[in-house]
């Protein structure tokens, strides 16, 4: 009986196997060309701004991103395109006030960017953080009014150790079209509990370790992950960060947002006035729901975050999240997408949020992992609700 079970499950898994290289194959050859157009810059090149964000200064555009290179996957820093709003030009048509979400080219489609060069580039010497062959990820552009200073963080991964080092680099510059001088990178908040632990909070998770469990995603392990096991694990070395962006809050505070936790966990950490370290008050969101690509916008009273799942390269269909303030209670709403090809986020994976006044725009990645600089880009427009909207169970 047990002979008969065995070869059953290796006939299952060669059958498995065989599937999977058969789609791997059929995917690697749809993948010759990017499925969606380039979009030029006014010199006719595709703009390679990857991951990045879109803020309005004065009545320029100025949209930073991640500097891919034509093959591999390492970086060559972060770019910059801008443009120029012609006077009398309707900033963004539309009034709109409530999330759901269309695709919609016409944000990045309708401007002539012109591409400024690279106002962050990695460097030549040896045992830098950001030294050639570090991987510059999801860069994102604060302007600190009071030190009339405009400060870069970015999701980095030092020179050849994959994705292990997960840790945010922080850049400084004088003006919007830089260069930024590189500050200093590091994992946030070492040594600190997130805000409101309790001391039985803080036993419960330095009761787990990791290496307790042989299996992950078993519900034992799921428990552990929620009670904050890998909180505790990194509590001395300070907690991952990989995917991230910033957020505003109404105070005026800067937050750093980010996939924390082995990517099953998304911390909001609040940075100092400076915008260059942390005040130690950070929450953790979703406790275990495995979200990534998280972007972020005010509307309506309330903050949004829309995220993605964790497939890698690969589209997945968007989460969206919603709370009063980003220390509130967080409830899980459907995918705001909408229309064709909306549950897979229209092939991609957001990278920010476009702020104008009340006027919001989701702009995101279509990765195209054999050459990365091809990668496209989707917008939508934030609409309001068109239907009732249920809200999602808790996760966890
Ligand atoms: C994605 C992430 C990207 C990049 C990629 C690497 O999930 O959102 O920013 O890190 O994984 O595989």
């Amino acid at each position: 009986m047990r002979t008969i079970r065995i070869i059953m499950s290796l006939l299952l898994m060669a059958n498995i196997i065989t599937t999977d290289a058969q789609e791997h194959k059929r995917r690697e050859a749809a993948a010759d060309t990017p499925s969606r157009p380039a979009l030029n810059d006014t010199d006719g090149n595709h703009v390679n701004a990857h991951g990045g964000c879109i803020i309005r200064v004065g009545s320029t555009w100025y949209w930073y991103g991640e500097a891919r290179p034509q093959r591999g996957f390492t970086s060559l820093g972060v770019s910059l395109y801008t443009y120029d709003i012609p006077t009398r030009e309707p900033l963004l048509p539309g009034m709109l006030d409530g999330p759901g979400m269309r695709y919609n080219p016409s944000f990045l489609a309708d401007k002539k960017w012109v591409n400024r060069g690279l106002v962050l580039e990695v460097v030549d010497s040896a045992g830098s953080p950001i030294e050639r062959g570090c991987i510059i990820e999801r860069p994102k552009v604060i302007y600190n009014r009071r030190a009339r200073k405009f400060i870069m963080l970015f999701h980095l991964e030092l020179k050849g150790r994959g994705y292990e080092a997960a840790q945010v680099g922080f850049a400084v510059s004088d003006n919007a079209e830089g260069p930024f001088v590189f500050h200093h990178a590091q994992r946030p908040n070492a040594g600190i509990w997130p805000a409101g632990w309790t001391e039985a909070d803080i036993a419960l998770a330095r009761k787990h370790e990791p290496s307790d469990f042989a299996e992950w995603w078993t519900a034992p392990w799921r428990k552990a992950v929620e009670e904050g096991m890998f909180v505790a694990r990194d509590f001395e070395q300070g907690q991952m960060s990989r995917d991230m962006t910033v957020y505003q809050d109404r105070r005026g505070r800067w937050w750093h947002v980010y996939s924390s936790e082995e990517n099953l966990t998304i911390h909001a950490a609040e940075l100092t006035e400076d915008c260059l370290g942390y005040t130690g008050r950070y929450y953790r969101i979703a406790p275990g729901g495995q979200n990534e690509a998280p972007v972020l916008f005010n509307m309506n009273d309330k903050v949004w975050m829309v995220c993605s799942g964790c497939t890698g390269w690969e589209p997945n269909e968007a989460r969206m999240f919603a709370a009063d303030s980003i220390s509130g209670k967080w409830i899980q709403y459907p995918s705001p997408m909408r229309g064709e090809g909306a549950e897979r986020t229209f092939g991609a994976q957001g990278a920010c949020a476009v702020c104008d006044g009340d006027n919001v725009w989701f702009v995101a990645d279509v990765w195209f992992p054999r050459s990365l600089a091809q990668s496209r880009y989707v917008s939508t427009e934030v609409r309001r609700w068109d239907e009732a909207v249920p809200t999602i169970p808790h996760m966890w």
